[in-house]
């Protein structure tokens, strides 16, 4: 295989985030290495305020906002045109990064076994919000993050991967975010390099 074969062989891949946006440029720092077999093709967010956009458009990737305050309280019109921006650039997978809208079953439906997410615990454990703390007041001694296939319910799809960290004494729920943060932006990328490469 030649290097252009390479390169058009790669999994285009959107990732969506709501926020700043530090999986997604984690994902997009592994995506430079010319083995990697993702690229990222787009990043989309659902608010135009979203911190990562900026960080994507300097990295010279395409960083859409698609507002889903336009679509009131429609959130399957959201994702309607979501689908389409998807779809017009050839996008394979999505990586869900901090994308803070639960999806309906039309986008969950539409691309089934290609959307992965990453969450901040040790799933099944502590799904939904506020997970750090939770991990905490429940004395866990280890927690983690998981990436995962997006299904129906809210972080509950098949498990893609996990990396542990200890919960260490005087933790609060920022320190221990942060050291689960660490291995996030190392997972992800993993994982979904992995993924990519199954889907051949
Ligand atoms: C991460 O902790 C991720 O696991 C969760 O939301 C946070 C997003 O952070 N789903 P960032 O926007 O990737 O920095």
């Amino acid at each position: 295989m030649d290097g252009l074969d390479l390169m058009t062989s790669k999994t285009k891949v959107a990732v969506f985030i709501s926020g700043r946006g530090s999986n997604m440029e984690a994902l997009v720092r592994a995506a430079q290495a010319t083995d990697c077999p993702f690229e990222i093709a787009l990043v989309l967010a659902n608010r135009p305020n979203a911190g990562g956009l900026a960080t994507a458009a300097e990295a010279g990737i395409e960083a859409l906002s698609i507002d889903q305050r336009e679509f009131g309280k429609d959130r399957e019109a959201h994702e309607r045109a979501i689908d389409a921006a998807l779809r017009q650039r050839e996008i394979q997978v999505i990586a869900l990064a901090g994308y803070m809208r639960i999806l309906t079953p039309f986008l969950v439906d539409a691309w089934e076994g290609r959307m992965l997410n990453i969450h901040p615990s040790l799933l099944p454990k502590f799904p939904g919000l506020d997970t750090h703390a939770r991990a905490i007041a429940a004395g866990e001694v280890e927690a983690g993050c998981t990436v995962h296939l997006v299904t129906a319910g809210v972080d509950e799809g098949p498990v893609l991967g996990q990396a542990r960290v200890p919960v260490l004494p005087g933790d609060d729920g920022h320190a221990l975010s942060l050291r689960v943060l660490e291995q996030e932006h190392r997972l992800y990328p993993e994982t979904l390099a992995a993924f990519c490469r199954d889907l051949g």
